[in-house]
C-alpha cells in the first residue's frame, strides 16, 4: 500500500512519532510518505491516511482539524486513521474528554481506528504563554512516549487499512 502520514506538531513531538510510523509503514514492506498537514498534496496517489495531531487545551491542534474539513471529500474515499498526542492520557483524562477531543473530525469522516499517544512536554521548547500555563498547572516535563504501543497501533491500523 501507498500511505500517507501527516502531522501537526508545535514542538517535534508528534512529528517524531509520524516519522516512526512512517518507517514501521516501509519495515512492514509498505511505502510511506511523511508531510506536515498544512503541506499536504497528491492526496489522491495514497492508498490510506494517517493523521496526527498533539492536544492543547483540550483540543486537537488547529490545522489538523481545518484538513480534516477542507478535505472532507477525499476522505470519504481514502481509508484513514486519526490519532492525538498529549500528556493527559495516562488515566489524567477522563474516557469522555478523550472521545471528546476527536468528536468533530469523527463526524466529518469516521475513521478506521483512533489512536492516543502519550507525549512530550519540554518546557524549554515552549513559547512563553504555554510555559506560563504549564508552570502555574504545575504539569511535569518529560518524555512519555511508549514506542512499542506506537509500533502496535500503526500495524494493527495497517491491518485495518488493508481489510477496508
Ligand atoms: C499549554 C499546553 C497545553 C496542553 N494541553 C493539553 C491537554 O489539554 N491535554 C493533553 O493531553 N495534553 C496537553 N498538553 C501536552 C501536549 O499535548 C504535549 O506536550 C505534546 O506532546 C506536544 O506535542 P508536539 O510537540 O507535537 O506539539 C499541553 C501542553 C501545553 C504546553
Amino acid at each position: 500500500m501507498k500511505i500517507l502520514v501527516l502531522y501537526s506538531s508545535q514542538t517535534g513531538t508528534t512529528q517524531e512519532i509520524a516519522k516512526f510510523m512512517a518507517q514501521e509503514l516501509v519495515k512492514a514492506g509498505h511505502q510511506a510518505d511523511l508531510m506536515q498537514v498544512d503541506k499536504a498534496k497528491n492526496l489522491n496517489a495514497y492508498d490510506a491516511m494517517i493523521i496526527g495531531a498533539p492536544v492543547y487545551i483540550g483540543k486537537w491542534k488547529a490545522d489538523a482539524q481545518t484538513f480534516v474539513k477542507d478535505h472532507a471529500n477525499i476522505l470519504k474515499e481514502i481509508p484513514h486513521a486519526y490519532f492525538m498526542v498529549g500528556t493527559s492520557f495516562n488515566g489524567k483524562a477522563s474516557p469522555a474528554e478523550m472521545r471528546a477531543i476527536l468528536a468533530k473530525v469523527r463526524e466529518i469522516s469516521p475513521p478506521v481506528s483512533e489512536g492516543k499517544f502519550m507525549g512530550r512536554l519540554d518546557y524549554s521548547r515552549l513559547n512563553f504563554f504555554q510555559r506560563t500555563i504549564s508552570r502555574l498547572v504545575k504539569a511535569p516535563e518529560g518524555d512519555f512516549r511508549d514506542w512499542d504501543a506506537i509500533r502496535k497501533w500503526t500495524l494493527d491500523t495497517l491491518g485495518l487499512f488493508q481489510r477496508s
